[in-house]
């Protein structure tokens, strides 16, 4: 039987839905959750499903303790980047940012000199600080950095800024973005070699899952005399799939397309003689 993974995930907070979401969606199943069960076994893979405070993630990481965690690329970078990243998962997006009220006039970093900074990533403040020969006080809150100026406490705040809605009901500004940060999968550096195989198999469907997101499956109709034109458009994976019709002198074309580049691709098969176009979703892709 082969060795379990203990993955580490939020007990609570903005990434844990999304974990979830990726763990069923790569066919890991995790059943009864109950309110304050730390450790949670996956039903059809060897996982086992750690729920942890975010600010500890990274300590059961470097302790071996957990092997695997989903956390944001602010906090890895907190770390001093000591664990190392393994996928970047395209969820949770946001930036560390620094933010002062709006009152203030902030021409340029060096605004910063002699001032306070509030914040819950005091090593990310202060790396920056460095960085940029900046001197300033760094006051370390773990939640609700942004009141801070308000009662006196900074001039300044480092925070995570996602739509900015914080910000603006606290009357604040963001001034420079420090570092733009997703949602991560990051191994334990004392992870024992013998998970490797499982790891790689986790990695694989996530792999495949992302793809598929990425994708739309695409068919269409199209006068045979216009294929080779439509073929050059749609490469597919490999190339189209091209099925004919019952009706003579017409073919049904398949093909996958790239999301990003779907609307663009749709008004060339069209001004090509594409009819009867369809996109449809894609459940999983494996290349
Ligand atoms: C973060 C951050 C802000 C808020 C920003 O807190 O500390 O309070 O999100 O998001 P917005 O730009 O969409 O308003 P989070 O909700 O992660 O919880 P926390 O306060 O425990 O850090």
């Amino acid at each position: 039987m082969s060795k379990r993974i203990r993955l580490a995930v939020q007990k609570s907070g903005r990434l844990q839905e999304a974990s979830l979401k990726l763990l069923r969606e790569c066919g890991i199943y995790i059943e009864n959750i109950r309110e304050g069960q730390l450790m949670v076994p996956t039903q059809n893979f060897p996982m086992d499903i750690l729920f942890l405070r975010n600010a500890d993630i990274p300590r059961y990481l470097e302790d071996g303790v957990a092997d695997l965690g989903i956390i944001g690329e602010n906090l890895v970078h907190e770390e001093g980047g000591r664990l190392p990243i393994l996928k970047r998962l395209g969820f949770s997006k946001c930036r560390l940012s620094l933010a002062v009220p709006n009152e203030i006039e902030f021409n340029d970093r060096n605004w910063l000199n002699g001032k306070n900074i509030a914040t819950s990533y005091p090593n990310s403040v202060q790396k920056y600080l460095d960085q940029h020969k900046l001197k300033a006080e760094i006051h370390y809150i773990s939640g609700s950095v942004e009141i801070a100026p308000r009662i006196g406490l900074a001039d300044a705040i480092c925070d995570i800024v996602s739509t900015g809605s914080t910000l603006f009901q606290n009357s604040m500004k963001e001034v420079e973005v420090m570092l733009k940060s997703e949602a991560c999968l990051v191994s334990s550096p004392l992870m024992d070699a013998e998970l490797k195989p499982t790891v790689d198999k986790f990695l694989f469907r996530i792999n495949a899952s992302q793809l598929s997101k990425n994708s739309k499956y695409v068919l269409l109709n199209a006068p045979n005399h216009k294929l080779a034109e439509i073929a050059q458009i749609l490469p597919g994976m490999k190339s189209p799939t091209i099925i004919p019709l019952a009706e003579a002198g017409w073919s049904s074309v398949h093909s996958v397309i790239n999301e990003n580049a779907f609307w663009e691709i749709i008004d060339q098969l069209k001004a090509a003689g594409a009819e009867g176009i369809l996109i449809v979703p894609i459940e999983k892709m494996i290349p």
